[in-house]
């Protein structure tokens, strides 16, 4: 029988995980079935665990369960203990592992742009969770100095509290959305400004070499500005297939190369 792997949210209809995963599968010669599931807002525990006792090997999540995925999970990896949150499970003696591929597949993907990490300034805007899972592994990639942005400032300073002993070796800071200035080597937009449709505002004051969209496939101000300024862009299709190919080869050993899937 193939090897049952499945991503698990709600809504779910979305994913795009399947076809990365069955693409991977293909090209490396493993015979998987990768499903959607929906699971009720109130039964995710319920519908893993069931997935696990139908011998599932592993389980993508998604939103709204990251944060329920790592509560769940006997053992984590460091960089899911720093996430808080979970998006790799799978069954390893009888207990329940969770890892967090999210900020290693954006750095996948900025490798994949031959954009540097290493000795670099970065400014990500946004401190929501998207935000918190990159941190650690942009840091690990050579990043030496981190500034968060945010809306609401008391959360970029509680999310550079929270993170700061996990990277003694780089500088974090906190600034407010209304005071973006300073050159970056790479900007980061990690709101969920794009997805809602609102508007982000680039003040000449903020200079920077790189421009990086979390989201893909909607419009995106952030980008329109980064690409009027005439420097190279991404959106986040990279980073998607990034965390899948972190995760499949989590499962099943084998690693695709990030370049054959854009
Ligand atoms: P995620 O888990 O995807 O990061 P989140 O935790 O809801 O989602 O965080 C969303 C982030 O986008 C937050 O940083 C939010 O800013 P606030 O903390 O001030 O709410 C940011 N955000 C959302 N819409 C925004 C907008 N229109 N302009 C600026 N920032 C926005």
């Amino acid at each position: 029988m193939s090897k049952q792997f499945a991503v698990v949210g709600n809504p779910i209809e979305q994913s795009r995980s399947p076809e990365l995963h069955h693409a991977f599968a293909e090209k490396t010669g493993i015979d998987l079935v990768y499903s959607k599931r929906l699971a009720p807002l109130d039964g995710f525990e319920a519908n893993i665990q069931a997935f696990f006792a139908q011998d599932g090997m592993g389980l993508n999540v998604t939103v709204p369960f990251k944060e329920q995925a790592f509560a769940a999970c006997a053992v984590l990896t460091e960089r899911a203990k720093i996430a808080k949150a979970v998006n790799t499970l799978w069954m390893q003696d009888g207990k329940l592992h969770g890892d967090n591929t999210d900020g290693q597949g954006l750095v996948n993907a900025i490798k994949a742009l031959d954009w540097k990490l290493e000795d670099t300034e970065l400014l990500i805007i946004g401190a929501g969770g998207a935000t918190r899972g990159v941190v650690y592994p942009l840091v690990q990639a050579g990043a030496k100095k981190i500034v968060i942005a945010n809306r609401t400032l008391a959360r970029a300073e509680q999310l550079v509290a929270d993170l700061k002993p996990a990277v003694p070796q780089a500088t974090l800071e906190a600034i407010s959305l209304n005071d973006l200035a300073g050159d970056f080597d790479i900007v980061i937009n990690a709101t969920s400004a794009s997805l809602t449709g609102d508007a982000l505002v680039l003040p000449e004051a903020l200079q920077f070499k790189h421009a990086y969209e979390m989201a893909y496939g909607k419009p995106s101000s952030f980008l329109d500005q980064a690409k009027a300024r005439g420097v190279p862009t991404s959106e986040g299709y990279g980073m998607l297939v990034g965390q899948a190919i972190e995760s499949f080869s989590i499962w099943n050993g084998v690693k695709p190369e990030l370049k054959d899937f854009l």
